[in-house]
């Protein structure tokens, strides 16, 4: 039985992700953590009748408390976007907020598994290792951004426009998690995909401001919480099933490829080289990340390009990370 926080439960993803997580059985404790709003959250959420005890913490004070004896750590805290900006918009409030919690995650939970959702991802797992490097308890393999929703698009857009294809179609997706970082490897789909350049040119355009459809649509109300949610919840419940089976258990993520150099040289000779965290398909163990997954073929010569551009642009937000938390200390 696993025990999980969500911190910044009461918001758009945390109330829909904590919802689905006490859906699953395998859950025994769930700590939900807000600086607002969360007790309703919590006491509404409590009442259904799965196996999870469900505790609400609220505020810094409690945030020890919430985070004390936790297995796995799920942080979609901080703001979302409104239309017109970008999740790098997005960091100087929730870089603040990521360093805070991570702070009290390396002090009070060590060695749990650490999910990031809050963006910009890109940038926000590189404070958090930061944060645990100089607290003396960084271990990459436990370290994941939550990239899910991009593999989880993707399988949906093919099938749109592929109506015969299983939704369960796997498509890689690698780089990072924000506009040209993102880049689907439509080539190496299983099964494969019969498409033609125009569809694979739309398709990736799509997949990579997918985010901002869901912007537009909110129309300054936020950005994806359900689809999130959704995400999320099958990032957690792929974490819980590593705990407790030795099945090979896959799952996308932005990671720091310092996890596995074996299996990072691959990737790096791909175009990510001089990067040292990047969207790959891992292979999850009972300490987290095992191996990164191989890729199983050459991506195409247009998905190499894709490569280097998001390369290049996914270094300036690690860098920004890093820069932001070194400054700091
Ligand atoms: P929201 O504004 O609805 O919820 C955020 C919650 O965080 C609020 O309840 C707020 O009180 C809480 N919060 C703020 N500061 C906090 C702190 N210091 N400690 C604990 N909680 C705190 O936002 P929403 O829509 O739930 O999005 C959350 C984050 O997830 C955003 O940064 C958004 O960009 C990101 N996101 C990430 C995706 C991904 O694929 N990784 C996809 C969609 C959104």
């Amino acid at each position: 039985m696993v025990s999980v926080a969500v911190l910044g439960a009461a918001g758009g993803i945390g109330q829909s992700l904590s919802l689905l997580l006490k859906l699953n059985q395998a859950i025994s404790r769930l700590s939900l953590y807000d600086i607002v709003g969360i007790p309703g959250v919590a006491t509404d959420i409590s009442h259904i009748n799965t196996n999870s005890a469900v505790e609400y913490h609220i505020g810094q004070a409690q945030l020890d408390a919430a985070l004390r004896g936790i297995d796995i750590v799920v942080i979609p805290a901080g703001v979302p976007r409104k239309p017109g900006m970008t999740r790098d918009d997005l960091f100087n409030i929730n870089a603040s907020i990521i360093r805070e919690l991570i702070e009290a995650v390396a002090d009070h939970c060590p060695s749990a598994l650490l999910a990031i959702i809050s963006n910009p991802v890109n940038s926000t797992v590189p404070i958090a290792a930061e944060v645990l490097k100089a607290r003396g308890v960084y271990d990459p393999r436990r370290l994941f951004g939550v990239t899910t929703l991009d593999v989880v698009r993707a399988a949906r857009f093919v099938r749109d426009i592929r109506p015969n294809i299983d939704t369960s179609v796997y498509i890689p997706v690698v780089g990072g998690h924000s506009g040209n970082t993102i880049v689907p490897l439509l080539s190496l789909a299983e099964p494969q995909l019969d498409l033609a350049q125009e569809e694979i040119e739309d398709l990736v355009h799509r997949i990579q401001y997918g985010g901002d459809e869901v912007v537009k649509a909110k129309n300054g109300a936020g950005s994806a919480t359900l689809s999130m949610a959704y995400a999320a919840a099958r990032f957690i419940e792929s974490l819980i099933q590593s705990f407790e089976s030795d099945s090979i258990i896959v799952e996308p993520a932005l990671v720091d490829l310092a996890a596995d150099t074996q299996g990072a040289k691959q990737i790096k000779t791909l175009g990510a080289d001089g990067l040292a965290f990047f969207a790959v398909p891992v292979v999850l163990g009972k300490v987290g990340i095992k191996r990164i997954a191989p890729l199983r073929g050459e991506p195409s010569l247009l998905e190499r390009k894709g490569i280097e551009i998001a390369a290049a642009a996914l270094k300036v937000n690690i860098d920004k990370g890093i820069t932001y938390v070194i400054k700091k200390s």
